[in-house]
């Protein structure tokens, strides 16, 4: 297989155990690049891309125009609080407009559920998803199961327990989905308020004890409590969120084998994860965040293909 079965790349959901395995092979060929002294490749010389955020983002919006940077690409950055979206304008107009000015290739965020969906019906251009309100965030499980792959080899069989906020979580529905392709034990755990009654249905089991669901553990993913998606309280307080699912080395050291560490970030320090075990050997935090730039590559990469053909 040398091409990817989708024209965008909307969610993990569309995607096949082959395009993923694609992506991971392309990923390993631009690592290489960039560990190169010249960092940089002619590969989409000629495409143009316009990185369009309609909600914050730091590790993302980096990483998307570092790889088109590192691929040869012309990009312009679009930012919706500084645009005339703030005047009412729609979002397919918004894109319209973009794309008269001769874009190829769209990179969006965007707060609601769907967008990228949306945008794909109705405008001519590749379509990247960089996070869709709670829906999916692709590259984001793209780059972490490349990251498990790259310290566990396959992730066939592997256990892997996502911890925190399932409800609300775009990384948790892609990396479910990513992980379950790629044959790997999917554990969920978190407050039982925060973890959706449909998720048992994509193959994951439910345990609400943090303690029972990290035995055995190969990899445990600690998601960020969402405060922002949030409209009422699901949890009585901070301190006893932290008390149940705060991954500190005290928890850590009371298992037979300490699995790796893994954040999407923004990390809530002394939250979600103690800052000792966000700075330990045990996290792959940082690493995630590089490989985020070679599988971004990957994606844009593969789906420019389409458009040359
Ligand atoms: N992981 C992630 O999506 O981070 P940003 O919100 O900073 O892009």
């Amino acid at each position: 297989m040398s091409q990817l079965s989708v024209p965008h790349l909307l969610g993990i959901k569309d995607l096949k155990e082959e395009d993923i395995q694609l992506v991971f092979d392309t990923a390993d060929q631009f690592k290489e690049v960039l560990g190169r002294p010249i960092k940089k490749v002619p590969s989409l010389r000629d495409i143009t891309i316009a990185n369009i955020f309609f909600e914050n983002s730091t590790r993302t919006k980096l990483s998307f125009e570092l790889a088109e940077k590192r691929l040869s690409a012309d990009v312009v950055n679009f930012s919706a609080s500084q645009s005339s979206v703030k005047k009412g304008e729609t979002l397919v107009d918004t894109v319209n407009n973009i794309l008269a000015m001769k874009v190829d290739m769209v990179v969006m965020r965007h707060h609601q559920a769907g967008a990228c969906v949306f945008l794909a019906k109705h405008i001519n251009a590749r379509i990247v998803n960089a996070g869709d309100g709670a829906h999916e965030h692709p590259t984001q499980a793209l780059l972490d199961a490349y990251s498990i792959r790259e310290r566990l080899g396959d992730l066939a069989n592997k256990k892997v327990v996502i911890v925190g906020d399932i409800l609300h979580s775009r990384v948790a529905l892609s990396n479910i989905f990513a992980l379950k392709k790629l044959g790997a034990e999917v554990v969920v755990c978190g407050p039982k308020s925060l973890i959706p009654r449909y998720i048992q249905t994509l193959g994951v089991e439910v345990e609400l004890n943090l303690d029972q669901a990290l035995r055995n553990a190969d990899v445990v993913n600690m998601l960020r409590v969402q405060n922002e998606r949030m409209d009422y309280s699901y949890f009585p307080s901070t301190r006893e969120y932290v008390m149940q699912y705060g991954l500190t080395m005290e928890r850590l050291n009371r298992l037979d084998r300490i699995p790796l560490i893994m954040h999407p970030g923004p990390i809530n320090r002394g939250v979600e994860l103690s800052s000792e075990l966000a700075d330990s050997k045990h996290a792959i935090i940082l690493d995630q965040v590089e490989n985020g730039v070679a599988i971004r590559m990957a994606v844009l990469y593969l789906l420019a293909a389409s458009l040359k053909a």
